[in-house]
């Protein structure tokens, strides 16, 4: 089942989902990039047109790396990449390194496209897919690092189990991940920081990487209570310094604008 209101049940099939499906209308100029570029960037992984599930057949391996970027290259993926700004940006400073960008939504989609056409870049890819299930379909090792940059706050207090960052999500990434790679995430959302920690600190094959000292509360708050928060007992959690490879998009620069702390983590996989 989909649907359109997000006080509906958070069901698709039997699953819960970290979004909700929006009706996906190109303008002309996107509607473009999408008739130009889907062939050359877009990897063909869903279960069918207008699907966001993984086709069953789909082994996310050493070989679906070479079939789509032609190398062996190390892949960096990143989940929710939204118009794809960061994503584009670091694919053209580091030619030598893959990106896969995955991404639900279709004007994000398409406009990840037309960023990475007009620059010809020859190192991206896109999957239009639910991201937990790609890496559901991962074989051990087979990714060197992962993004999760802003993930859809889903701030009221029943919304909270649609966070993206979920510990079943968690050990999938681990056996994607090559020993020694990260998952870095980043949040502005006091919250969901809280969230990342309950999910991720002393989880198992992960450690916490971050260098720096940040005091959160250590209770949950919700949309419209957020403020209490401040009232809360706090302690001392370990997060990392701003990640340096990431460009400021939107929404960080939303959260910086209205005096939000950004929250940045590196969990390396041990
Ligand atoms: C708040 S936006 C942030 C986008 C981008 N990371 C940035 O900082 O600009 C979160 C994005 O994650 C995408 N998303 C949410 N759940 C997803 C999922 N299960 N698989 C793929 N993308 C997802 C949403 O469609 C949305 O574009």
């Amino acid at each position: 089942m989909t649907t359109q209101d997000d006080d509906k049940p958070a069901l698709y099939g039997r699953k819960v989902l970290s979004f909700v499906r929006r009706s996906g209308r190109l303008d002309d100029r996107l509607q473009r990039a999408w008739d130009r570029y889907a062939d050359r960037y877009l990897l063909d992984a869903a279960a069918g047109e207008g699907s966001l599930n993984v086709r069953d057949d789909v082994r996310f391996d050493a070989d679906f790396v070479r079939n789509a970027w032609g190398n062996d290259n190390p892949l960096i993926v990143e989940i929710g990449t939204g118009q794809g700004e960061n994503i584009v940006a670091a694919a053209a400073a580091r030619p030598d390194v893959n990106f896969l960008a995955l991404e639900v939504y279709d004007p994000g989609v398409a406009h990840t496209l037309l960023l990475a056409g007009k620059q010809d870049l020859g190192n991206i890819r896109i999957a239009q897919v639910n991201a937990p299930e790609l890496f559901a379909h991962a074989d051990a090792g087979v990714v060197g690092e992962v993004w999760t940059f802003f993930p859809d706050p889903w701030p009221k207090m029943k919304h909270h189990k649609r966070r993206i960052v979920q510990p079943e999500l968690a050990a999938s990434v681990r056996h994607a991940l090559a020993d020694g790679g990260v998952w870095r995430i980043a949040t502005d959302i006091e919250d969901y920081a809280l969230h990342v920690h309950e999910v991720m600190d002393g989880i198992a094959g992960f450690e916490n990487a971050g260098g720096l000292t940040v005091s959160l509360p250590t209770g949950h708050v919700g949309k419209g209570n957020a403020e209490l928060a401040a009232d809360m007992p706090h302690a001392d959690f370990a997060e990392s310094e701003r990640f340096g490879g990431r460009v400021l998009t939107n929404f960080e620069k939303k959260g910086l604008a209205a005096g939000r702390t950004i929250h940045d983590f590196t969990y390396r996989a041990v």
